[in-house]
């Protein structure tokens, strides 16, 4: 390399990371480019978030899953509360007392209660009903005009499937999408602080008043077998139970919607490996794992922090800073996938390898229903809607802005669902 080659080089990191760190515009767009540079040249590397908290952000593949692995990089949000308090506030706090912000032991016996209602046997149970609300929801789309499929059916169709298992009834389930809707786009001003402490206090509200009417009528959803387990065995707290309620609605909706999304946008802007779906089916669950490689909808793997001081690569997570692993970004490390950038739905040996479920104890618990979602949706929408179509340049897509991270998704999807008729 030439000095000026290198100052070039050490100019577009320190721009990468201060994209990284401030979640600009451009970054939020388009992500890839930003990880590829940090990949190459900071591959643990310091950010200054607008929240104030140092962060570390992990973006090559092997460091991104020891990380997720590393009994050294907690998840235990009581471990880091001032942190968690400076980010989050107190409503997140009263919220997120489940498996997916604690350490074992506390995360084995949380997430045990709930995994038998998650295994793929009994995800399989749900399949006729999935496949029915997905006719229903797609038999009410219009084909005269464009469609918003993210509005009309990427969102609801996760939302009911994961309502009904729960326990959630229907004339109650607007509201519930609304608050997360603005947990999930909070960013770091004060005033989206104030809107988030309102949305999280209301879902607050709302589960308890839902947990005490289900005890005083015992119902055979999700939700009454985990108040029969605490009140039985005694094994959550009132918390606990709340706050599980609380991850398997929001954790079980957004990610397949924004998913969803991300698929039927992919496909129809790489028509090649369309049409080689819709040539072999068999293909579809590959091609849902490569959705997920390539565009997942969890582009960071929510908040861990240092337990002690960690060494990796060329720098130290010093003990007590926040951990940020961008699963996105591993999956497109050219070390692990050849031609990271390259959208192929027959690429090979996916399923365990790609991070977008995330990785060790903490691995997606609803992965096996996000699967099952994802090919009904698909075969079903590509079968009555063969020539569906986007209404705008795949250029023009708006993808999510918030500055933090967590999802990547759309804004929204304007589909013909048949060109032929507009
Ligand atoms: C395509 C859809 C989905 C994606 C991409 C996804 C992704 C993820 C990821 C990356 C994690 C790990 C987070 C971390 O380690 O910080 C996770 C955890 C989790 N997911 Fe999903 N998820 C999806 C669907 C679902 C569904 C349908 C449910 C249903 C309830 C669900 C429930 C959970 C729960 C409860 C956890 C926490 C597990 C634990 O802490 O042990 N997810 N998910």
């Amino acid at each position: 390399m030439t000095q000026l080659d290198e100052r070039d080089a050490t100019d577009s990191t320190a721009e990468a990371i201060s994209a990284a760190s401030r979640g600009s515009a451009e970054y939020r767009a388009d992500p890839y480019p930003v990880y590829a540079c940090l990949r190459e040249s900071a591959p643990v590397c310091h950010l200054s978030p607008p929240h104030g908290v140092d962060t570390y952000l992990i973006t090559r593949y092997d460091d991104a899953k020891a990380a997720l692995t590393d009994p050294r990089i907690s998840k235990d949000m009581y471990a880091a509360m001032d942190a968690y308090h400076t980010i989050f506030g107190d409503s997140s706090v009263a919220l997120d007392d489940n498996m997916l912000f604690s350490d074992p032991p506390k995360h084995t016996r949380l997430r045990r209660i709930v995994n038998s209602a998650f295994s793929p046997r009994r995800i399989e149970s749900l399949r006729p009903r999935i496949q029915q609300i997905t006719d229903e929801l797609l038999g009410k789309c219009v084909t005269t005009e464009p469609v918003d499929l993210l509005a009309s059916f990427a969102f609801p169709l996760p939302l009911i499937v994961i309502c009904e298992l729960v326990g959630v009834p229907e004339n109650e389930r607007e509201d519930v999408q609304k608050w997360c809707a603005v947990v999930a786009r909070t960013g770091f001003s004060k005033a989206d602080k104030d809107k988030l402490a309102v949305a999280e206090g209301a879902l607050r509200d709302y589960f308890a008043e839902l947990i005490a009417r289900k005890r005083e009528n015992a119902s055979d959803d999700l939700l009454g077998a985990l108040i029969r387990t605490q009140d039985e065995q005694g094994a959550m707290t009132d918390g606990e139970l709340l706050s599980t309620l609380w991850v398997l609605l929001f954790a079980g909706h957004k990610t397949t919607a924004y998913l969803i999304g991300n698929a039927v946008f992919n496909l129809l802007t790489h028509r090649d490996q369309l049409e080689k779906v819709l040539a072999d089916p068999d293909l579809l669950p590959n091609a849902i794992e490569e959705v997920i490689r390539f565009e997942g909808s969890v582009e960071n793997a929510t908040f861990r922090h240092a337990l002690e001081d960690i060494p990796m690569r060329d720098t130290v997570i010093p003990k007590g800073c926040l951990v940020q692993v961008a699963v996105s970004s591993a999956n497109r490390d050219p070390e692990k996938f050849e031609s990271p950038d390259t959208f192929d739905v027959e690429r090979k040996g996916l399923q365990s390898a790609h991070l977008g479920f995330g990785s060790g104890p903490h691995y997606c618990l609803g992965a096996p229903l996000a699967r099952m979602e994802m090919r009904i949706a698909l075969t079903t929408l590509f079968e009555k809607f063969p020539r569906v179509d986007l209404v705008a340049p795949a250029r023009e897509a708006e993808w999510l802005k918030v500055p933090f991270p967590a999802f990547r998704g759309l804004e929204r999807l304007p589909v013909a669902l048949d060109p032929t008729q507009l």
